[in-house]
């Protein structure tokens, strides 16, 4: 039930593929990629071409995580560079139910993404058109910031909604997940796990995704 994404964020980006297969022997079963455009965030990360790269070396499915403007323009992009999960936040999206249409009709995963300062209760209307919701449990842009404790609510949350409207939905989430809270976020319904910096922060990535793996599961 309980998956570890690692986020290759916090990887040495000349190693990527070495970085990669570190994390899968290690026990990560998604990859999770953040795309960046300094407009949305304040940060500036890749894009397709490195997309199309990790799936050549890879079969995990690649878990792209859209923090950027207009996304609808970037979908056909990922979805032809072998994207397999494409989330994008509720707070980019002028037209969110178009855009997960979108995402679906290119064969991809489309999944919701809503920052700390945004309800849950917004996601209602949509839920039963995604594959995942993520929390995230930092302000998007950057990894190694620290977890806000709000974001437990929201999990919870999402597990009653789902179970009150009978879907099937997975939750993830993201920012600060490492061994001081993966506990509660399991406890409280986190599935995927995203983490970057508690995975690739020291270069001992197969090591440190095993370790969280195993603290989660306890
Ligand atoms: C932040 C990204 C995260 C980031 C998490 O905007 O969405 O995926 O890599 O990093 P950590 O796990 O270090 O908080
Ligand atoms: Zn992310």
């Amino acid at each position: 039930m309980v998956e570890l994404a690692p986020s290759i964020l916090s990887a040495d980006f000349a190693r990527l593929a070495d970085e990669v297969a570190a994390a899968e022997r290690g026990g990560g079963t998604v990859i999770h990629v953040d795309v960046m455009d300094g407009h949305f965030v304040p940060n500036i990360t890749l894009g397709p071409p490195v997309v199309k790269s990790l799936r050549k070396v890879t079969t995990l499915p690649l878990d792209c995580h859209l923090m950027i403007e207009n996304p609808d323009e970037f979908i056909p992009e990922f979805a032809d560079a072998g994207a397999d999960w494409i989330s994008v936040h509720y707070e980019a999206c002028r037209h969110l139910h178009r855009t997960l249409e979108l995402i679906a009709q290119h064969g991809m995963q489309p999944a919701v993404v809503i920052n700390p300062a945004t309800e849950v209760a917004v996601l209602r209307p949509i839920l039963g058109m995604v594959h995942h919701v993520l929390v995230m449990s930092v302000n998007p842009g950057f990894g190694g910031q620290k977890f806000i404790p709000y974001s437990l609510t929201k999990l919870r949350q999402l597990r009653e909604l789902r179970q009150e409207l009978g879907l099937s939905y997975r939750i993830e989430v993201d920012g600060g997940v490492a061994h001081d809270t993966i506990v509660s976020v399991v406890e409280n319904g986190g599935e995927l796990l995203v983490a970057g910096n508690a995975v690739f922060g020291d270069g001992k990535a197969e090591q440190n995704a095993r370790e969280l793996l195993d603290t989660a599961r306890k």
